[in-house]
């Protein structure tokens, strides 16, 4: 680290998480963290008022944890980041509304960045700068796309994405109905441990030789959430007891399996050999291992940041604040909006 690397500060709000990350460069100096995801668990999903409520109540502690935590002040900082989409419109507008207010009073630069792209970015907070092309294959609860990065400051190019469910979306409502608490992701890769992959054939979604052909790099999670449904339902009515581990592990493979090919496809078919996975669903520890396996067969390496850094945090948002101050980019505006559509080929507004 660099006293010479720009000292950025980043604003995560576009779900559940307040997240208040400082980076120096790529050297990640605090990560403060407040959840709200206790308060949405009995509603088995995130419910967006109570989110904004939420991120309303926690964004100046966490900020001040923050910078308590990095030992610096914000008087210190050279630039602030904000998630400015996509997500839930009420809670990233606290975020940006929050950023704003800090950028004016304190008189810093002000970006407005994609929360998509910041999965992608923080992985060099861990692995260091990013070899370009690289492939990333971003999945969490809201999206899951496989990606062509050829200059993160400039934007993405997407290849594929899901059709119907997001894969963080499957292990939610798969581990709804095994009567898992939300979100599904965790409890789902942990009673997997325990469980034999093999025990039960699920669906590989848009793997057969016909979607190979029109939907290559695209995701389908839908008809497998459907099929362990199923699954689940016929052994009730028999009677018999439901193998939570082995259908858990079973479901999980699928979802890997079809992820991890995919990805692998898309680093093959275009010649290159860095695969990025990041999002919520990177934290799995299954897709972890399997893409390491599956990518040391053709000599591709394979990137996934620790598992704190995979889900909503501060720090990928400062992460992508710190290559875009780096790579020259014009800060934002400062009346640009919250954007809960923001598309993923723009990095920031
Ligand atoms: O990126 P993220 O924190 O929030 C969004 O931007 O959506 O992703 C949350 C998703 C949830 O669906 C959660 O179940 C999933 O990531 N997740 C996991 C794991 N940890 C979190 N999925 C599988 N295995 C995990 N270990
Ligand atoms: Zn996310």
């Amino acid at each position: 680290m660099s006293a010479s690397e720009p000292l950025v500060l980043g604003i995560e709000s576009s779900c559940d998480e307040t997240g208040v990350g400082i980076v120096r460069g790529h050297t990640l100096l605090a990560d403060a963290l407040a959840s709200s995801v206790d308060e949405h668990a009995r509603f088995g999903g995130v419910v967006p008022e109570v989110a904004s409520r939420a991120h309303l109540q926690a964004l100046v502690p966490t900020l001040h944890r923050a910078l308590d935590e990095a030992g610096v002040t914000l008087a210190d900082i050279d630039a602030i980041a904000v998630t400015a989409g996509p997500g839930l419109a009420g809670a990233l507008l606290v975020g940006v509304a929050g950023a704003k207010g800090l950028a004016l009073a304190a008189e810093k630069p002000i970006y407005g960045v994609n929360h998509l792209a910041a999965h992608v970015a923080v992985d060099t907070l861990e692995h260091g700068p990013l070899p370009e092309p690289a492939i990333a294959l971003l999945v969490s609860g809201g999206h899951s796309s496989l990606l062509r990065v050829d200059d993160l400051a400039r934007g993405v190019t997407p290849l594929g994405a899901t059709i119907d469910d997001a894969a963080g979306e499957a292990f939610d409502k798969v581990a709804r109905l095994l009567g898992m608490p939300f979100p599904g992701g965790p409890p789902i890769d942990k009673a997997a441990r325990d469980g034999d992959p093999l025990s039960i054939t699920f669906p590989r979604g848009l793997t057969g030789p016909k979607d190979l052909v029109e939907h290559r790099f695209d995701f389908s999670f839908s008809g497998l959430k459907t099929a362990v449904a199923r699954w689940v339902e016929a052994r009730e009515r028999s009677g018999e007891p439901v193998p939570v581990n082995d259908v858990a592990a079973s479901f999980q493979d699928a979802v890997c399996d079809v992820l991890t090919r995919k990805a692998l496809d898309a680093c093959r078919s275009q010649g290159i050999e860095t695969l990025v996975i990041g999002g919520g669903v990177a934290a799995n520890s299954r897709l972890k291992a399997m893409a390491a396996e599956r990518a040391a067969a053709y000599g591709i390496t394979v990137r996934v940041p620790r598992p704190k850094l995979c889900t909503d945090n501060g720090a990928m948002v400062a992460a992508l604040g710190s290559h875009l101050v780096a790579a020259g980019t014009a800060p934002s505006k400062l009346d640009f909006a919250a954007d809960s559509a923001m598309p993923l080929t723009l990095v920031g507004v």
